[in-house]
């Protein structure tokens, strides 16, 4: 066990999960320790809670010993939270102070939207030394082809349907599965198509209630008795034809979802006549061990995280590009949303109705 001094004589990097839990940070946590410890001999501090850790110096050393294991562990060792750092006025002060006072050289932001928006604010605002690593099951992070935990959920979602498929046709029903998905249907739109969905609505296109009806009427006149349609937690009616909102709001101001599945499943019965139930996959989708591809994406991320760290990389984010693992601006990830296009959408409406 090192003494003091040679730990602080070794670098020191911090690292923090955020935002929703996401199968795969375990993989890029033991990543980041492994590497960071067994080749480059630096010292690594898990902070705790995502951003509530480093302000409220809230952390324990990690070392090779402490990871054992974890590889195929869905959720976070280190717990997660939707702490927003700008909230408080002194939020990046402390950060700064409690880095310091840690004799930390960097840390290594692992988030989505918000936990990366925070920290390339940090980075560009009050020039901390952070970097990021992409996560998120919606996979709507820009900078990057991909982000780990897609596939995970992306293969509870679809087992799912293939599941619903043959209760629905049991009992000639429709099923409206909703998935997660806030601003982006990519979950939607890849487990409705593999799942061979007969209606998906994702957020990039607000649904229109009776489009949706004329489709599932038009496949039970040509003699199928029961519809799959997939909705996205974010996807909306046009224009304000059917209320969606919870009311409850985060510390980043996003609106908690969940509810347009249930919301469908009375419009649709009422609307058409055919016995229709809806299932809410929920965090389903985000639990449980990830995918093998998500365990060597998250690896891959990793291990380039903790390698950038020790080249001072600062503000920076390791990308999936093609197949290659790429160094991208932080401020990419965050600055547009990666949504479904037009042309993918148009490959599932092939299969509409
Ligand atoms: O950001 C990922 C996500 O799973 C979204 O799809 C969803 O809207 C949100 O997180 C749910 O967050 P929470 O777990 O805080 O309810």
């Amino acid at each position: 066990m090192p003494g003091t001094r040679d730990m602080l004589a070794r670098v020191r990097i911090g690292v923090l999960t955020g935002g929703g839990d996401c199968p795969g940070l375990n993989a890029v946590i033991r990543a980041v320790v492994r590497k960071g410890i067994d080749h480059h001999g630096h010292a690594i501090l898990g902070f705790r809670d995502g951003w509530r850790g480093p302000l409220e110096n809230a952390f324990e050393e990690l070392t090779i010993e402490s990871t054992r294991g974890i590889l195929p562990r869905g959720g976070t060792i280190l717990g997660t939270s939707r702490t927003n750092p700008f909230k408080r006025d002194d939020g990046p002060d402390l950060i700064r102070d409690n880095l310091r006072g840690l004799h930390l050289d960097g840390l290594i932001a692992i988030g989505g939207e918000d936990t990366l928006g925070a920290a390339a604010r940090l980075h560009g605002e009050h020039g901390l030394p952070v970097l990021g690593v992409p996560k998120t099951i919606d996979n709507d992070l820009g900078g990057t082809d991909m982000t780990f935990g897609f596939d995970t959920a992306l293969h509870v979602a679809c087992e799912a349907i293939d599941r619903l498929h043959t209760t629905a046709e049991s009992h000639n029903r429709v099923m409206v599965v909703e998935v997660m998905g806030r601003n982006a249907g990519w979950i939607a739109l890849h487990a409705g198509l593999a799942g061979g969905a007969d209606v998906i609505l994702i957020p990039e296109r607000p649904f229109d209630i009776d489009e949706v009806c004329r489709l599932i009427r038009r496949r039970h006149s040509r003699g199928r008795s029961f519809s799959i349609v997939v909705v996205a937690e974010g996807a909306t009616p046009k224009a304000g034809t059917l209320e969606t909102a919870t009311g409850f709001v985060d510390e980043f101001g996003h609106e908690r979802l969940g509810g347009i599945g249930h919301m469908l499943e009375g419009e649709i019965e009422q609307r058409t006549g055919y016995e229709t139930r809806a299932t809410v996959l929920g965090h389903t989708q985000r639990g449980g061990t990830p995918t093998a591809f998500d365990r060597v994406l998250a690896t891959r991320l990793g291990v380039a995280a903790i390698d950038a760290a020790s080249d001072s990389r600062w503000g920076m984010m390791p990308a999936l590009r093609g197949n290659r693992i790429e160094l991208v601006p932080l401020r990419d990830a965050v600055a547009e949303l990666r949504t479904v296009p037009e042309s993918e959408f148009a490959v599932a409406e092939t299969f509409f109705g």
